[in-house]
């Protein structure tokens, strides 16, 4: 079955054609990227106004590439939670306005669920289950019990920023440009990690927790102290500040993962979300590891992409039978991935 995806959550417009949830043959992105940069994120009017301008060239771009006709397709996948309203409107209202004229189902699937999913596409293998699902992208952090696709018990959360957003807030103050995760990663490899002595929050009574707001003060206050003037930025400031910040927002990502693994008896990470794109955190899995297996996204479908909500709508389709939504499907700013699958 032909399954297109149509993704619209925050700042990438994503179609892309899937057969049977897992071949891709076609994952196109639009990145807003560029058009935020200069306000140092994203805008969410802008955002709305460039998803309707790209996403029917997109589709037709996909279709095309996948040697696919809309007449061929057997179900239409749409992100339709969470994220930013006017955006997510747009992608929902355009799968639900070409299953009408085409006549075929459609189904709203969890943009943080796809994330998870993309590192199941991506490896031959299948974890087992029970196994850890970790999610650290630019709106969310956290620790899932997998009991199986689509069986989540949530573990642990961040109670103030996501990894990706302090990643993002940390660059800005860098003075490097958005999405500042990638930035902080280049920067990172001139500094000393162990330049600064920084360290992630932790949550009283949840050891599972996340919290990075803390650890985003102590950057400011390594370039701006609170008592002296400003420090000028040089090139070997920056990167040791980028270095020490990485590796404590890692660390704590990585500790408290194999903690709950530990916990909940599972020898299997899933592992989703654009902050996975990053090496360093991929080489302390496997540092740290001890034997747990990782299920990485490939680089492809680290970041949001349509090919992921194309690949877990079929699933989700599957499972309820062969059901897809109904028009009355509404879009959720948020929305848990343990609400999703009734
Ligand atoms: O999953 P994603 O594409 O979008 C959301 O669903 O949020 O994640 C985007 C986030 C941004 O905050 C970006 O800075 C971060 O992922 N990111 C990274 C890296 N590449 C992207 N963070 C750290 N290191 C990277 N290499
Ligand atoms: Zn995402």
């Amino acid at each position: 079955m032909f399954v297109l995806g149509i993704e619209s959550t925050c700042d990438e417009t994503a179609c892309a054609i899937v057969e049977d949830g897992r071949v891709i043959f076609s994952n196109l992105v639009a990145s807003q990227a560029k058009m935020h940069e200069v306000y140092g994120g994203v805008v969410p009017e802008l955002s709305c106004r460039s998803h309707v301008e790209d996403l029917i060239p997109l589709l037709k771009r996909a279709l095309e590439e996948a040697g696919v006709r809309l007449s061929d397709l057997g179900l239409i996948a749409v992100s339709h939670a969470p994220g930013l309203v006017g955006a997510l409107l747009i992608g929902l209202n355009a799968a639900k306005a070409l299953s009408l004229a085409l006549g075929v189902p459609f189904v709203g699937v969890n943009h943080v669920e796809a994330h998870l999913y993309a590192a199941l596409m991506s490896n031959d293998a299948s974890p087992s289950y029970p196994c850890l699902g970790v999610v650290i992208s630019g709106g969310h952090t956290a620790l899932w019990l997998m009991e199986s696709l689509g069986q989540y018990r949530l573990i642990g959360q961040t109670v103030d920023d996501a990894a990706g957003e302090a990643f993002d807030k940390a660059a800005k103050m860098l003075g490097l440009p958005y999405p500042g995760g990638p930035q902080i990663e280049q920067a990172a490899k001139k500094g000393n990690p162990k330049a600064f002595p920084f360290k992630a929050g932790t949550v009283k009574g949840k050891p599972f927790d996340f919290s990075f707001s803390g650890l985003k003060t102590a950057v400011l206050y390594s370039i701006k102290p609170q008592d002296r003037d400003a420090l000028e930025l040089t090139e070997q400031l920056r990167a040791d500040v980028a270095a020490s910040f990485q590796e404590a927002a890692l660390i704590d990502i990585v500790e408290k993962a194999l903690k709950a693994a530990e916990l909940y008896g599972v020898n299997d990470i899933v592992l989703g979300g654009g902050v996975t794109n990053n090496r360093r955190l991929r080489e302390l899995f496997s540092e740290r590891g001890q034997g747990k297996r990782c299920y990485w996204p490939s680089l492809e479908l680290s970041l949001d992409n349509a090919a992921m909500i194309a690949g877990l709508g079929y699933h989700v389709y599957q499972r309820r039978g062969c059901r897809g939504d109904l028009y009355t499907l509404t879009c959720e700013t948020r929305l848990p991935i343990d609400a999703c699958n009734s």
